[in-house]
């Protein structure tokens, strides 16, 4: 795929909106981690506050009774000359007992407060981890089988390294701003949220003083936010490059070795993540500038409301008193922490929202659509398939097949010639519908394709092509994707078919025995007599041969050939040959040229016309008896 060239186009609004979604089936969890968060606010706010009564009701009284003879809160005008020392001793000891137990009875409220603090964190903190772990749980699954649900088409044009940088990357990036959104921007904004409201029961008039210098400061951290989501879409894109690269590398490292291109390689590679770590700076600088001032902010608001604060006390203005004033900024630091994470987790949100971005581009994509999907169910294939004026494209202006008229009988055998590039395998892969036919159509005993499901469609198809592919598990499973409900008998029984049973039992596990990535344990006679094995199991009535022994040495071939027959044995084929022996057989030989068919006919009569047929033959038999026969480049 190309990169695209959206910057940033989705707002955050929306970006959230498609987070919450994925937080949906987790309400219950949510709801508890939440109320956790407001007692853990409450109780944070409460901290700060604790300080005021203790001030105004033990260690001011505490300090008065030490500091004047009399009584403290007493008035000693009431009992002025007539207390006697004793009564004076008796009231003092009294009201030290009476602060005694205020202090006691404070101290086990602050206590509780403080208490609840760490237990709240430990809920509120695993309940957030675990949705937040759910949610990317399901958003990789869901990314995952959008891939695998979509065209052939869009993965031909896909570059691998954008799709795992997609599945991997971007969802980590989606997964910081779930962490952000269902932590820290819930938690710190509840924390300021009964802070405040603590500041106004305090003095409101202080508290309208902060709110009056807010708003220059959300409007700098909207603007560096901003930025930050348009810088780190860019890195994101480059993320993809830098995947691709690596994944290339690796599965072209035979070649890469063979000519010598280590250090060329090295080089790029290092290129690529050079360009990638200058736009991680540039998210850098534009993170840490903001948060810069914002903290230069912060100190500066704080200092600010000292001095406001002790000039309103020492004026008698505002109602304030001291109490108030220690408990105001002791709320204040409390807030600090909230403010700093709430600016710093947009900057963050920003940043991630460009992960989310490219998910949701994913997600957003047409998979192979029901519309284009029929219901009926495909029995089995009475009389015939059929090609009606059918020509296909790639999606450019060039049509690669044009025109295509050709029946293909039920249990014949029909062979596809041509040189290379023609539209062979093009053909080949509108039967099971990787692609559709630009115009045309494909009819099954008089039936489009498209009306069918691609299910049962497919059921009936087996494809077997130049390249096979095994997955990195053992033989048996391999065999057994062919038909998942298949016992073990039959998968020896299909071995056999294939020429492979013995070679599998020489294997150190036998059929146990994992054969590496793509099948890299074997040769690639043994992978593709295994494909075969894995074709005959699923026991198709239509079977799509890609040139299947072309990669193939000589003696390879002869047992593939050997496994294809007993796998064409009263099936419906269409075989792209390679070499001739292979379609000297075939029910009808149909010659491609120019994306037309030019000629169609058996072996023998197409070898009395004059035409390309015959020049593919003579040119193969010069190489030897039974040379490539559409490899001929310099034909
Ligand atoms: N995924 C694709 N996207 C665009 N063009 C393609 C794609 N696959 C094949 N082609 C082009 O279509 C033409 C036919 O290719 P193909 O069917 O593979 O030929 P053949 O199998 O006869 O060698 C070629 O010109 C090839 O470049
Ligand atoms: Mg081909």
């Amino acid at each position: 795929m190309s990169e695209p060239e959206s910057e940033y186009t989705i707002g955050i609004v929306y970006g959230l909106k498609r987070s919450l979604r994925y937080g949906l089936p987790y309400w219950r969890i949510i709801l508890l981690t939440i109320l956790c968060m407001i007692i853990y606010s409450v109780s944070l706010t409460g901290r700060a506050y604790m300080i005021k009564p203790f001030l105004e009701e033990v260690i001011i009284p505490a300090t008065e009774m030490r500091d004047m003879p009399g009584l403290g809160s007493l008035d000693l005008s009431q009992i002025k000359g007539e207390v006697s020392d004793e009564q004076l001793a008796a009231e003092r000891e009294k009201l030290a007992a009476l602060l005694e137990e205020k202090l006691v009875l404070l101290i086990g409220i602050a206590l509780a407060v403080v208490g609840m603090i760490p237990l709240m964190a430990f809920v509120k903190g695993y309940g957030s981890s675990y949705v937040v772990a759910r949610m990317v749980r399901d958003l990789q699954c869901d990314l995952c089988d959008k891939f695998l649900q979509l065209p052939l088409a869009y993965h031909t044009r896909a570059r691998k390294g954008e799709i795992f940088a997609r599945l991997n990357s971007d969802v980590g990036r989606s997964a910081e701003s779930f962490r952000l959104l269902f932590g820290e921007l819930i938690q710190e904004s509840l924390t300021l949220l009964v802070g405040v409201g603590a500041m106004i029961y305090l003095s409101w008039q202080l508290t309208a003083l902060i709110f009056g210098l807010l708003p220059p400061l959300v409007l700098l951290i909207v603007r560096f936010g901003k930025k930050v989501r348009k810088r780190s879409m860019k890195r994101q894109m480059k993320i993809g490059d830098q995947m691709g690269s690596m994944l290339q590398m690796f599965s072209g490292i035979k070649i890469v070795k063979a000519f010598r291109m280590e250090e060329t390689e090295s080089r790029r590679f290092r290129a690529v993540n050079d360009e990638l770590f200058r736009r991680e700076m540039k998210v850098v600088k534009t993170d840490e500038t903001s948060k810069s001032i914002t903290e230069l902010f912060n100190n500066f608001t704080y200092i600010m409301f000292i001095g406001v604060g002790i000039y309103a006390i020492m004026k008698e203005m505002l109602g304030l008193t001291l109490p108030v004033l220690v408990a105001f900024l002791a709320l204040a630091t409390t807030l600090y922490r909230p403010i700093k994470n709430l600016s710093r987790s947009y900057n963050k949100i920003s940043d991630s929202m460009a992960g989310i971005q490219r998910v949701t581009e994913i997600l957003d994509l047409e998979a192979e659509t029901p519309g284009q999907e029929g219901s009926e169910i495909l029995t089995d294939i009475q009389k015939e398939i059929r090609l009606e004026n059918v020509s296909f494209s790639y999606g450019g202006e060039q049509k690669v097949l044009k025109d295509i008229n050709l029946r293909i009988g039920k249990g014949q055998t029909v062979a596809l010639v041509g040189k290379t590039g023609v539209g062979k395998t093009t053909l080949s892969d509108l039967i099971p519908r990787f692609y559709d036919p630009t115009e045309g159509r494909i009819l099954i005993d008089g039936a489009d394709i498209r009306t069918f499901s691609r299910d049962s469609l497919l059921r009936h198809i087996a494809v077997v092509t130049q390249d096979p592919f095994l997955f990195d598990t053992s033989v048996e499973e391999n065999i057994r994707y062919g038909r998942l409900d298949a016992t073990d008998e039959e998968i020896i029984e299909a071995a056999r078919a294939a020429f492979i049973h013995d070679r599998v039992l020489d294997l150190p596990e036998g059929y146990k025995t994992r054969v590496g990535d793509r099948g890299a344990r074997l040769s690639g006679g043994e992978r593709q007599r295994i494909t075969i094995a894995r074709a005959i199991l699923r026991n198709p009535s239509i079977l799509i041969l890609d040139e299947a022994t072309s990669s193939l040495d000589a003696e390879s071939e002869q047992w593939v050939k050997k496994a294809i027959d007993n796998l064409m044995e009263g099936r419906t084929t269409v075989a792209v040959a390679h070499r001739l022996s292979t379609i000297r057989n075939a029910d009808k030989i149909v010659v491609l040229e120019d994306g037309r068919i030019s000629m169609i006919g058996k072996h023998d009569e197409l070898m009395q016309q004059e035409g390309l047929y015959r020049e593919l033959c003579a040119l193969q038999f010069q190489q030897d008896d039974f040379g490539p026969l559409t490899n001929s480049r310099s034909a």
